[in-house]
């Protein structure tokens, strides 16, 4: 049986941070207000010339060095993004010709927040059935290019960044179980309702959503998705090192904890300092963690997505 394994995590934020105090200087909206609703402190914003395909690239560069690759051992490239660089070519393409290497495998999934569980699940499963061996994984997002600056309901929970992982084959797992659902009938609930047509942009270019319906599906969907994801590993909830869940809101992340009962100390938490970066944010997460020594191998992380669609999913792996 063959299974993958992640063997190399790596991250990039781009140099700019940005405080709550930014947005209370130009909106009706205080640091207190932003802090105690959403757990957000700071985000990093990309800079003009920053498309996510940049991020992306600094974000691999580190997960091959940690796994001890080169470009171009890798076999195949999923880039989970909602921001990609064009409409066409994928930004994976694009990232796959700024890395310097052709001839792989190499595509978008487009699953909003759950995009990086999306494309875990989908490398996971070309590296069982033999289509690939050695995966490179991103999340990498420019949300601040999709934001109205002037709506303090969304402004303020976002912000820009890259988490990549290198998958391997190998006789162990690696990757235990892997769970994915989405509901369309959801479509409205978060949405950016545009698109580009005859020269002209249709519809609304910026992010759209219904907060408190967000916030209640997302709590319900994460329980009942890490549930299933650790029954179909055959482990139990308790067997759990470390739970990485979309990092949308602190308040999600701790009741999504809290119903699952799992103790604090086992919640990764980086919204405070990195914003809700939507497909970036598990493995911006993970990759903060491991290299602070924190997440180590051989343990067993939990990592969780949800976003518009709606979609969501989780992928139970030991590291
Ligand atoms: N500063 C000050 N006041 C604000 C702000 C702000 N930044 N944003 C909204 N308000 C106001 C509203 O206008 C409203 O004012 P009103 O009563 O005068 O109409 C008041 O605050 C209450 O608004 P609610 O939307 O009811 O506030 P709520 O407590 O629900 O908090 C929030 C809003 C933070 C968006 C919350 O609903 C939430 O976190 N939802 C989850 C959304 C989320 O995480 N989205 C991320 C994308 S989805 C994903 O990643 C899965």
């Amino acid at each position: 049986m063959i299974y993958s394994r992640i063997v190399g995590t790596g991250s990039y934020l781009p140099a700019r941070a940005m405080d709550n105090a930014e947005f209370a200087a130009r909106l009706e909206t205080s640091d207190a207000w932003i802090r105690e609703r959403t757990g957000i402190a700071r985000r990093h914003i990309a800079e003009e010339a920053q498309a996510s395909s940049d991020l992306a690239l600094n974000a691999s560069r580190h997960a091959l060095q940690a796994a001890g690759l080169d470009a171009a051992q890798i076999d195949l490239i999923v880039v989970a993004t909602s921001t990609p660089d064009f409409v066409f070519p994928s930004t994976a393409c694009l990232l796959q010709q700024k890395l310097g290497v052709k001839g792989c495998a190499a595509f978008d999934v487009q699953a909003v927040c759950s995009g990086f569980v999306y494309g875990l699940a989908t490398a996971d499963s070309f590296i069982k059935s033999g289509m690939a061996s050695r995966a490179l994984v991103v999340g990498a997002e420019v949300f601040s290019r999709i934001l109205d600056w002037n709506d303090r309901g969304t402004c303020v929970l976002f912000g820009d960044g890259a988490g990549a992982v290198v998958l391997a084959a190998d006789s162990r797992p690696g990757i235990h179980a892997s769970v994915l659902h989405a509901d369309g009938s959801q479509v409205g609930m978060l949405s950016v309702p545009g698109n580009v047509s005859r020269g002209r942009i249709i519809g609304s270019p910026f992010l759209q959503m219904n907060g408190q319906g967000v916030f209640k599906f997302a709590v319900k969907v994460l329980e009942e998705v890490a549930r299933e994801t650790v029954a179909k590993a055959g482990m139990a909830i308790e067997d759990v090192d470390w739970l990485i869940p979309h990092q949308a809101n602190v308040r999600i992340l701790e009741a999504t904890a809290r119903k699952l009962g799992l103790p604090e100390e086992k919640l990764v938490v980086t919204v405070d300092h990195h914003g809700n970066t939507s497909a970036a944010s598990v493995p911006l997460a993970l990759d903060e963690f491991v290299r602070a020594g924190r997440i180590r191998a051989g343990q067993r992380i939990l990592m969780q997505g949800v976003g518009g669609g709606f979609t969501w999913g989780a992928t139970l792996a030991t590291l």
